[in-house]
């Protein structure tokens, strides 16, 4: 198993440490693994001057897996754009042809408490946001700022999606949900953009597929809504790239700590890189505040849908429930006066809980 590991800016190197540290269990039990670092994001800017070098690039195409910290900071956003952080990533899911983006929002039990929402609306709650990943208006030519007839700036950007990159998400979608339970909700706006008309056509044709499962079609403004009134309605939701962007981070705030959640990013060989879907964090980097538990779940995913290993992702899975149940809190999820721990605690702690089982 070749791993890549792309720490990243901000908080990514301390929350990588805590998973390295997960993997070295499992070395120390047997399982081989080839793990190599490479620069992405801002520091490799630093370094390079290209927040994706052809290094780091070719090491992630050979890689099975790529473990992802985060990217970015506010010193990079004046830089031009090609040279931002966030391109780094976006070229990296664009190259490995990354279309299938799995996010899911669990309310772990014991932490209910710590969503804005009440716990009665929330506990319980688990959903699975399929967010294609490599088209949209995200990479949708023409794109740019130039200046019109009447001599004034505008901007513009292009929202297409071909009816193959739909379908093979949906068919994820689908698959998702057959493993769960069999609810599906596609995310459009067809009452406005054709683009997701036909999303919402390609949906539906492949709907007869997958009898078991019960599709339904949300606009996107009533899903947000939705997902504060009622999130518990959702099983799995698939939707575009921007609206994936949005409906992710309200549906992780439903769980309390945008912290705690983890993210797989598929392509149709089951490559895949493994990412918490907060961000760098600039303001807290190099405290030990940030929570590593996204981070580590994120190697579980890695280990369950790239490395073949559902059993090391159960466990994973496991030892942090425990170190929840035991009453370990970074400052992200401890309430009003609950002690906190540092990254490293909660690391050593999920460290020590997977070595005893
Ligand atoms: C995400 C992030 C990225 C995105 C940024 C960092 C480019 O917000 O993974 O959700 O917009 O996809
Ligand atoms: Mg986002």
């Amino acid at each position: 198993m070749k791993i890549a590991v792309l720490a990243g800016d901000g908080i990514g190197p301390e929350i990588v440490a805590e998973a390295l540290k997960v993997l070295e269990v499992f070395r120390g039990e047997g399982v081989s693994m080839e793990l190599e670092s490479a620069l992405v994001g801002g520091v490799a800017v630093d370094h390079t001057g290209d927040p994706l070098p052809p290094e780091t690039l070719a090491l992630c195409q050979a890689a099975d897996a790529i473990l992802f910290g985060s990217i970015g900071g506010p010193q990079y956003d004046s830089l031009p754009r090609e040279q931002r952080p966030e391109r780094g990533l976006l070229r990296l899911r664009k190259e490995l042809d990354l279309f299938a983006n799995l996010r899911p929002a669990q309310v772990f039990p014991e932490l209910a408490a710590a969503s804005t929402l009440r716990a009665d609306v929330v506990s319980g709650l688990d959903i699975l946001i399929v967010r294609e990943l490599t088209g949209d208006i995200y990479f949708g030519e023409p794109r740019g700022i130039r200046t019109n007839a009447a001599g004034e700036r505008e901007g513009f950007n292009t929202m297409v999606y071909s009816e193959s990159e739909i379908r093979r998400v949906a068919h994820w979608g689908f698959q998702a949900a057959q493993k769960r339970q069999r609810r599906l909700c596609s995310v459009d706006k067809m009452n406005v953009l054709e683009c997701t008309q036909l999303w919402r056509d390609v949906v539906q044709e492949i709907a007869p597929q997958y009898p078991e499962v019960t599709l339904t079609h949300m606009l996107v403004d009533n899903a947000a809504m939705q997902l504060v009134r009622n999130p518990r309605q959702f099983d799995v939701i698939v939707t575009g790239n921007i609206f994936g962007d949005i409906l992710s981070d309200e549906a992780s705030m439903l769980t309390g700590s945008i912290g705690m959640l983890p993210s797989a990013s598929l392509n149709a060989q089951g490559q895949g890189l493994y990412e918490p879907i907060h961000g760098s964090a600039p303001d807290i980097a190099g405290q030990g505040k940030a929570n590593p538990l996204a981070q580590i779940l994120s190697a579980a995913m890695m280990f369950r849908y790239s490395l073949n290993r559902a059993d090391l992702a159960d466990r994973i899975d496991h030892g942090v429930r425990h170190v929840l149940a035991q009453g370990l809190r970074t400052a992200d999820i401890a309430q009003a006066g609950e002690p906190v721990v540092s990254t490293a605690q909660m690391g050593d702690a999920v460290v020590a809980a997977l070595r005893a089982v």
